[in-house]
Formats: structure tokens, sequence, C-alpha cells
């Protein structure tokens, strides 16, 4: 009898150290928690929850009140026991740490009762975790989270050929340690959201970018030639009739490497491992070039550098000097903050129908390219705008045309909402695109006749047939290639 006696005293002393706020608040925030992470499981198993602030607080703050109140459990537990023990209340509680009888089916009740529910435990906060990191990864929890910080980027990812790649493929990519520093940079990012003390707008190139080639290059694969690609571009005049021009090239993409016997071109030039360019930006932006380096497939190094220009010393090299690699061409492959000029083009050409109205791309160019206070108010102002100029200036279109106007001016409002954004002073202005050389210096950074090695006997070519061929140049209609092939 003095067993069981034993049993009850044990059982008794536990509750006795378990009767404080501490431990009680910590039991009651941990069912708490589990409760509500195991009911938004459930109901994101039907789909119901798509929220990017659902996942924070399902996946990252519950399962953080969970260990809170886990840990709180034992740390009320011990005060207690201290206390009784330095209030000397009965002999019983002086006495060592309580042993445990597992011959006793009552003790083993219990300690079955505790491996079960750290069973549980571990099984909650291990799913959660996990959720927590798929929804870190999404494109929800990337793009819609920090919404206003994020806007610019998201819009125009939206609309790009990547919309349907994650985020984080080109972010982070493959393997645990980009993942982690990601993680730790993602703190740091968090922690400049809830201050508001984020740039804006969000600086670019990003300097802790992972090599494009470790990204870029899960799907797209450089070695294979890709031959000359056929582009057309259409530009529309500002005029009345909005007249078109196709300008048809082939651009010498190219690719390749040696050892496959077929290669040449922009690719191959530039990031096959058959040559190596280096380069030091004389910005910080990366829009003016001052040094580059050429290690040919012979192995001869050749740096150029234009006349008169200050060059970087030997330990800037060091640190300045890029390797060039896929985004050092394509930085906008997914974030392109089109000019409006070329976004109405687009639209002119996807949408004839709009070249019946007069001057419409010279208003929408002028509409988008005006200043607004906030997003919203710029999207609306678009819109208004263009009405106003058609039932003003052309009261005949405005009132026979009403559908066409109002079309008009929906496209123009929709340019605006995907390439400004006031609140972050983002446009096409700040976010300039490498590729090619119209809007920006792009390829000209380097490719301008100037760069050249001391000897002068290399020289970054300008040749427009360097890069590309003119097959049409400002047709007024667009060039029918078949029908030239088929000899009518
Ligand atoms: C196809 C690859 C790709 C995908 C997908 C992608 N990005 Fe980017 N992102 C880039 C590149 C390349 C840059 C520009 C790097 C540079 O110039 O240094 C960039 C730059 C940025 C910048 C810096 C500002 C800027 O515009 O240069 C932010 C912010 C950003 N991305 C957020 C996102 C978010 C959010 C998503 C998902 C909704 C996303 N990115 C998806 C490739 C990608
Ligand atoms: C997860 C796979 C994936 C990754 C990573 C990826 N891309 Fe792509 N990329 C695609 C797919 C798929 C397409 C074709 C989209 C289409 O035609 O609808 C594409 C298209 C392109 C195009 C052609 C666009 C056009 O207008 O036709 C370029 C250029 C490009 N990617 C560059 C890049 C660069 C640069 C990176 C790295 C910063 C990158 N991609 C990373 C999958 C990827
Ligand atoms: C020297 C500049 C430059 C570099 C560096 C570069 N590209 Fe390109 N890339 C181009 C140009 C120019 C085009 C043709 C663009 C166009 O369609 O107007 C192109 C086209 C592409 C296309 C579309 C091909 C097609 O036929 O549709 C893909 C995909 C692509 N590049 C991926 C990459 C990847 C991945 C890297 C890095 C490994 C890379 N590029 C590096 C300049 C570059
Ligand atoms: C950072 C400097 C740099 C930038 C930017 C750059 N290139 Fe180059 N490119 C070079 C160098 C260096 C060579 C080798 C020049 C030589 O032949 O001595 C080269 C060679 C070439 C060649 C081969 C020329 C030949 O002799 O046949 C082509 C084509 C080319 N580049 C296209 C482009 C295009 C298109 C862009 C922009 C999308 C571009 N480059 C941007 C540095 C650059
Ligand atoms: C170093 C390579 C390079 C050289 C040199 C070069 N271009 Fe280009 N050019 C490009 C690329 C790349 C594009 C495609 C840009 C894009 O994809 O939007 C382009 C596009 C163009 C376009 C179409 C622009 C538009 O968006 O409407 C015109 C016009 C053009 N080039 C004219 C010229 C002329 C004229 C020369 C000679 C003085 C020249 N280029 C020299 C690389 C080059």
């Amino acid at each position: 009898m003095a067993a069981q006696e034993d049993r009850r005293k044990l059982v008794g002393r536990l509750f006795n150290y378990a009767n404080n706020p501490i431990t009680i608040a910590g039991v009651v925030l941990t069912t708490l928690s589990a409760l509500l992470i195991i009911t938004f499981m459930v109901v994101e198993l039907f789909g119901e929850l798509e929220n990017p602030y659902f996942g924070l607080f399902a996946y990252v703050f519950l399962p953080a009140v969970f260990v809170l109140g886990l840990i709180e459990i034992p740390i009320g537990m011990l005060r207690r026991r201290r206390k009784l023990i330095r209030g000397g209340t009965t002999e019983a509680e002086k006495s060592e740490y309580p042993t445990f009888n597992f011959n006793d089916p009552k003790v083993r009740r219990v300690a079955m009762i505790i491996i079960g529910l750290t069973a549980v435990n571990a099984v909650i906060l291990g799913s959660s975790s996990f959720i927590a990191v798929e929804k870190m990864e999404s494109v929800e929890f990337c793009g819609e989270t920090c919404h206003t910080v994020m806007q610019p980027e998201f819009a125009a990812y939206q609309q790009s050929p990547h919309s349907r790649v994650a985020c984080v493929e080109c972010h982070i990519g493959p393997g645990a340690s980009w993942f982690v520093k990601s993680k730790l940079d993602g703190l740091r990012q968090v922690w400049h959201t809830a201050v508001d003390s984020y740039p804006r707008p969000v600086e670019t190139p990003l300097r802790t970018l992972r090599p494009a080639r470790e990204t870029c290059e899960q799907c797209h694969w450089p070695g294979k030639h890709h031959g000359d690609k056929l582009r057309t571009f259409v530009r529309h005049a500002t005029d009345e009739e909005n007249t078109p021009a196709y300008t048809s090239m082939l651009l010498k993409t190219g690719g390749g490497s040696l050892d496959t016997g077929r290669h040449g071109g922009i690719h191959w030039w530039h990031i096959e491992s058959d040559n190596v360019i280096r380069f030091v930006a004389g910005d910080d932006r990366r829009e003016s070039v001052v040094w580059v380096e050429l290690i040919t497939p012979e192995g001869e190094v050749r740096t150029y550098t234009r006349d008169g220009e200050e060059l970087p010393s030997e330990a800037e090299l060091e640190t300045r000097a890029r390797i060039m690699d896929c985004i050092d061409c394509h930085n906008r492959p997914t974030h392109l903050f089109n000019t409006p000029a070329k976004s109405i083009d687009w639209v002119l050409e996807t949408h004839p129908e709009l070249r019946g109205l007069p001057y419409f791309k010279r208003q929408a160019k002028k509409a988008i390219e005006g200043e607004y206070d906030t997003h919203v108010e710029g999207v609306r102002s678009v819109r208004d705008a263009i009405l106003t100029f058609y039932r003003d200036e052309y009261p005949d279109v405005a009132a026979n045309d009403a559908e066409l106007v109002e079309s008009g001016a929906d496209y123009a409002s929709r340019v605006y909402a995907r390439t400004s954004f006031p609140e972050m002073n983002t446009n096409w202005e700040t976010h300039p695109n490498h590729i090619g050389h119209d809007d920006f210096p792009g390829c000209w950074r380097c490719h301008d006749d100037e760069m050249a090695t001391p000897d002068g006997k290399h020289v970054i070519p300008m040749d427009c047939d360097n890069c590309h061929v003119y097959l049409v140049e400002d047709a007024p209609e667009v060039p029918d290639f078949a029908a030239l092939i088929n000899g009518s």
C-alpha cells in the first residue's frame, strides 16, 4: 500500500508544480495553436484559403506560439518547484526529483500519454514547418505579402513569358545554401518593410542575386545552338493615322560550343565557357562599362578600354570585375517595364481597330507619361485623359465610335497600370532594359566601336550586321515571308 501512496504523491506533486500561471498559459497556448493549425490544414485540404497572409499566420505565427507554449510548461513547473522547496512547504517536496517506477501500470500510462502527445507535437511542428517553407516559396507569398513593395515586379511578372515560373526558381534556385541565404536575407527585408525603411524603387541591379547561370540554366541550355532568330518590330508614328512601320531582322542569337561543332553568335560569344568575358561597370546601375576582358578559346587575354577614360586599379578589378552572365543582357526577362511608346505599339498591333482613333499613340503616350500621385489615380487619370481628348477634339469620333474610344481609354490605362508605380517610384525609366540599344545603352555599353585593345587590333564592334541582318526596313505592312518563299 505504501507504493500506491507514493504514486498518489508523485502525481499530486506534478499537478502541484504545474499549478502556476506560466505553465497553465503554456498549456492553453499549445493546445489552442495546435487545434488551429490542424483546423487550417484540414480547411486547406479543401482548397479554401488562397490569401498569402493566411500562410504567414497559420504556418509561421501559430507554430511559433505552439513552441512558446511548449517551452513555458517546464519553465513554470521548475520555478514553482523551487519556490515550494524554498518555502519549505512539505517534506515530500524537499525530497529529490521524483523517481518513476515503470512497474506501476499507472506511471506507465502517464508515460505513454506523454510520449504519445510528444509524437503528435512533432508531427504538428514538422508538417507545419514543411508547409511554412512551401508557402514562403510560393509566388503568392513572394509577390503579394508585401503588396506595395513587390507590386511593380509582380505586375510585370504576371504579363511576362515567365509568369508560370515561380519567383524562387530565379531568385533562389536549387540547393540548401542559397535557400538559407535567402531566408536570412528575407528576415532583413521583413524588418525593413515593418519599419518602412525600404528603398523606393527597390534597388536594381540586385547585388545578391545568385549567378544567373545556376538558375536560368536549370531550364535554358546555352550550349544549344539557337541559330538566327527572326524578329519583326513594329513602330507607330505619332501622327493622326498612327502609321505603322515594320522592320524585320535576323538576330544572330547563335549559341553552341566548340565541342558540338556548331557555334557562334551572341550567346556563344558572351556566355559559352569557350569565351569568358569580364567587365567593370562605370556606375552602380551598370549602365556604362569602362573595362572589358575577353579570354578566347586559345587562351589569349584581351583587354578593352576607351581612350582617355579613368581605369580601375588592380585592387578594384578584384572587387568590381563581374563575369558576364545572362542578366547582363536579359536583366528584364520577367520584370519588364516597357516604355509607353513601345507598350502602345504593342496595343495597336494586337488591336488594329484602335488605329482608327486619330492621334491615339500620341495622346496615350502623353497621358501615360504624366505624373500622378498614386497608382490608382494614374490608372483613372490616363483613362479620363483619353476620353476627354476625343470628347473635346474629335466630338464626332466620341459620338459615333463611343465603344472604340472607351476601349482605347481602357488599353491606355492598362499600359499605365503595368508600367508605372508612383508609390514605389518605379517606372520604365528607373529599370532600364539591357537587351538591344534602342531606349537604353544596352549592347552599346561595350559595342560602341571605341572600346579597343591597347594595340588597337581589336575593337568591340558596332557594325549592325554583326548582331542582326535587316530583311525589311520600315515597311508599311507586315512582311509576308511565306509569300516570299513561295515566290509570289
Ligand atoms: C525568370 C526569372 C525570374 C522570375 C521568375 C522572377 N524574377 Fe525577380 N528578377 C529577375 C532578374 C533577372 C532580376 C534583375 C536582376 C538585376 O538586374 O540585377 C530580378 C529583379 C527583381 C527585383 C528587384 C527590382 C528589379 O526589378 O530589378 C525584385 C523585387 C524581384 N525581382 C521580385 C520578384 C518576385 C516577387 C517574383 C515572383 C512574383 C520574381 N521576382 C520572379 C528574375 C526573375
Ligand atoms: C523554371 C524554368 C525557367 C527558368 C528558371 C528560367 N526560364 Fe526563361 N523561359 C522558361 C520558359 C518555359 C520560357 C518560354 C515561355 C513561353 O514561350 O511561353 C522561357 C522564355 C525565356 C526567354 C524568351 C522570352 C521571349 O520573349 O520569347 C528568355 C530570353 C528567357 N526565358 C530568359 C531567362 C533568363 C535570363 C532566366 C534566368 C534569370 C530564365 N529565363 C529562367 C523557363 C524558365
Ligand atoms: C550578350 C547578351 C546576351 C547574353 C549574355 C545572354 N543572352 Fe540570351 N539572348 C540575347 C539576345 C540578343 C537574344 C535575342 C533577343 C530577341 O529575341 O530580341 C537572346 C535570346 C535568348 C532566348 C530566346 C531564344 C529564342 O530563340 O527564342 C533565351 C531562352 C535566352 N536568350 C536565354 C539566355 C540565357 C539562359 C542566358 C545565360 C546563360 C543568356 N540568354 C545570355 C542576348 C544575350
Ligand atoms: C560587357 C561588354 C559587352 C556587352 C554589354 C555586350 N558585348 Fe558583345 N562582345 C563583347 C566582347 C568583348 C566581344 C568580343 C569582341 C572581339 O571580337 O574582339 C563581343 C562580341 C560580340 C559578338 C561577336 C562579334 C564578332 O566579331 O563576330 C556579337 C554578335 C555580340 N558581341 C553581340 C552582343 C549583343 C547583341 C549584346 C547586347 C545584347 C552585346 N554583345 C553586349 C562584349 C560585350
Ligand atoms: C552589339 C549588337 C548590336 C549592334 C552592333 C547593333 N544592334 Fe540593333 N539590335 C540589337 C539587338 C539585340 C536588338 C533586339 C532588341 C530587342 O530584343 O528588343 C536590336 C534591335 C534593333 C532595332 C529594333 C529596335 C526596336 O525596338 O524597334 C533597330 C532598328 C536596330 N537594332 C538598328 C541597329 C542599327 C542601325 C545598327 C548599326 C548602327 C545596330 N542596330 C547595331 C543588337 C545590336
